[in-house]
């Protein structure tokens, strides 16, 4: 191959070639300030949707994909350490802070010599494609701390999660040291992100579990529905305010300005649920579903009135424990199962909280008494300490390692 027929000899990073193209220009860097909904977001139109020109800060106060919006695209993954030797990892921390930044602002990871001979360092699949809105997000289960002799430094209420009523874990997608949560309004740009991250790690780390997922989010007026037709995201908190109550760890360690996430993979049962009339499958949440109003009421954000849903509504169960926690799931859908020859499909729940105590009573309510377990099997499970944001010229987890 000539120097000129090289695709990546070119140097041409992501932000050049549009701006070549005339699409790029200097995109819009989203804050993460501002109170506006959580879904609903009207502040921004829907072309930038369509173009993905927006781009969200790597840096910041807070770690982004945790308030942000949400995009239509996750990609999930859990990681096991092959390595303890604190050094090595804090490097990989360094070089993932690198590539997050420049793959967020819609970048290559690395622009590289005139070496053909040599694998490029960006696997290219993003050239030509905006940001779309990508957020890198970062965190580290206990066993991370165990295996790095971190232990001291754990928060008194990062405990590990209790085993819940009816749940079914399958080895394949529990366990694990790192997550890192890919979100973006493109798949290709979520799965490149991931891909060159890990790429990177090789031989300090090796994927443990993975899922892609989906929302609804369209041009981000409506609060998207589940693969059970329903919105879901509804109660969310929205305000920068709120998120101080809910999301935000209050601690002044290493976890200051982080947030905790609870992870579940869910078994979604369609076959089922397809079969169940419309009033059950209201019963079933206490809320309507067109309207997703609750039971009683006219429009979605209808204050609940916890005494006219059933009592093993999943609404019900889920508020009378009164502690808010801050949901960002996606559905996803996985071809057929070989053993039903149904479909693979359901929700990779993820929840944000500053505690995990509210996720675990929670989740204790709905375990033993929803609904909604005649339909759904809880397969997956993880419990991550996502740091605070980063500084410009800090690294992820500086202050773990410090
Ligand atoms: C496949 C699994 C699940 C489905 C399909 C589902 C669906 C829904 C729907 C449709 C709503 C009502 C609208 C809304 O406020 O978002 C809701 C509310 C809620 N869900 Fe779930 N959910 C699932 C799992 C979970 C889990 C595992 C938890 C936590 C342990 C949870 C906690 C909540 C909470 C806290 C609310 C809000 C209650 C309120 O304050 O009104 N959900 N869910």
């Amino acid at each position: 191959m000539t120097k000129d027929e090289n695709f990546f000899e070119k140097k041409m990073d992501r932000r050049e070639f549009l701006k070549k193209a005339g699409i790029g220009g200097a995109g819009l860097a989203l804050g993460l300030s501002g109170a506006s909904a959580f879904f609903a977001n009207k502040e921004h139109g829907s072309k930038q949707i369509a173009d993905g020109q927006e781009e969200i800060s790597f840096y910041g106060k807070h770690q982004a994909g945790i308030t942000t919006p949400m995009q239509k695209n996750i990609y999930f993954v859990v990681l096991d350490l092959r390595t303890t030797d604190k050094n090595e990892l804090i490097q990989l921390f360094k070089d993932w802070t690198d590539y997050s930044q420049k793959l967020v602002n819609g970048e290559l990871v690395k622009k590289d010599g005139s070496n053909a001979l040599l694998p490029p360092s960006d696997t290219g699949e993003t050239v030509g494609l905006n940001p779309y809105r990508l957020t890198l997000t970062f965190g580290v289960s206990a066993s991370f701390l165990t295996k790095l002799g971190l232990e001291k430094k754990r928060p008194k209420l990062f405990r590990d999660l209790p085993a819940f009523p009816k749940e079914q874990l399958r080895e394949q997608y529990t366990g694990g040291d790192i997550v890192i949560q890919a979100c973006a309004d493109d798949e290709q740009v979520a799965f490149h992100a991931v891909r060159n991250l890990i790429r990177k790690g090789r031989i300090k780390v090796t994927m443990k579990w993975s899922q892609s997922g989906f929302a609804a989010i369209g041009d981000r007026m409506e609060t998207p529905r589940n693969l059970f037709g329903f919105k879901d995201g509804t109660a969310n908190v929205t305000t920068e305010k709120d998120f101080d109550k809910v999301v935000w760890a209050d601690s002044n360690d290493w976890m200051k300005n982080g947030s905790y996430m609870a992870v579940r993979r869910i078994i979604m049962h369609l076959e089922t649920w397809d079969r169940t009339n419309l009033q059950e499958q209201e019963n079933t949440f206490g809320r309507y579903k067109e309207s997703g109003a609750p039971f009683g009421k006219q429009n979605e954000f209808d204050e609940v009135d916890l005494s006219l849903l059933p009592v093993d509504s999943h609404v019900r169960l889920a508020k009378e424990v009164d502690l808010p926690i801050l949901r960002r799931s996606y559905s996803y859908s996985d071809g057929i199962d070989p053993k039903t020859g149904q479909f693979d499909a359901g929700l990779l729940f993820i929840a944000f909280q500053k505690d995990p105590d509210s996720f675990v009573k929670i989740q204790t309510n709905l375990g033993a008494d929803d609904k909604m377990n005649e339909y759904v099997t809880h397969i997956g499970s993880g419990l991550f300490a996502c740091f605070g944001g980063v500084k410009e010229g800090g690294y992820i987890g500086q202050d773990l390692f410090e």
